[in-house]
């Protein structure tokens, strides 16, 4: 199984980003949190991150054929971006939605995702271990597909 997991703009600056919401690690801690579960878990795993939309729209579209499930935090394009959803609506692979903190209890302009309206499930609230989550959940339920 291979999976894709992508990371929108200032996810770079964890660490530095206001720690008291992102938590003290920095996104090389969190590559490796990642690598690590798929290692544990015998998948194949890429992990990319932009601080730029259209970069991620072509990953997206680059994942077209190769990959079985996006694990995707859009950070902030998660608000706002028309454009991530029409890719993913375009390849129509299996998307678990991902957030470090709860967006949804924060300002009223996070209520609003793009990404959960396709997402297979979102996953949010639990710094890292919302990544661990949608990749465990994303192995049991695509992992088994021939
Ligand atoms: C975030 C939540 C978004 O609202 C925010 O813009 C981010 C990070 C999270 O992981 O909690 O950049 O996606």
């Amino acid at each position: 199984m291979n999976i894709l997991v992508l990371n929108g703009p200032n996810l770079n600056l964890l660490g530095l980003r206001e720690p008291e919401l992102y938590g003290d690690r920095n996104y090389a801690a969190l590559e490796k949190f990642v690598r690590d579960l798929a290692g544990e878990l015998g998948i194949e795993l890429e992990i990319h991150q932009s601080n730029h939309e259209g970069v991620l729209v072509d990953k997206i579209q680059a994942a077209y054929g190769k990959v079985d499930a996006i694990v995707l935090n859009a950070a902030a394009y998660t608000h706002t971006s028309v454009a991530i959803l029409d890719a993913l609506k375009a390849v129509k692979i299996p998307v678990m939605e991902v957030h470090l903190t709860e967006p949804k209890s924060r300002e009223d302009f996070r209520r609003r995702s793009f990404v959960e309206l396709v997402a297979e499930k979102t996953f949010s609230g639990r710094g890292f271990d919302s990544y661990a989550d949608a990749i465990r959940y994303a192995v049991e339920k695509y992992g088994k597909r021939a």
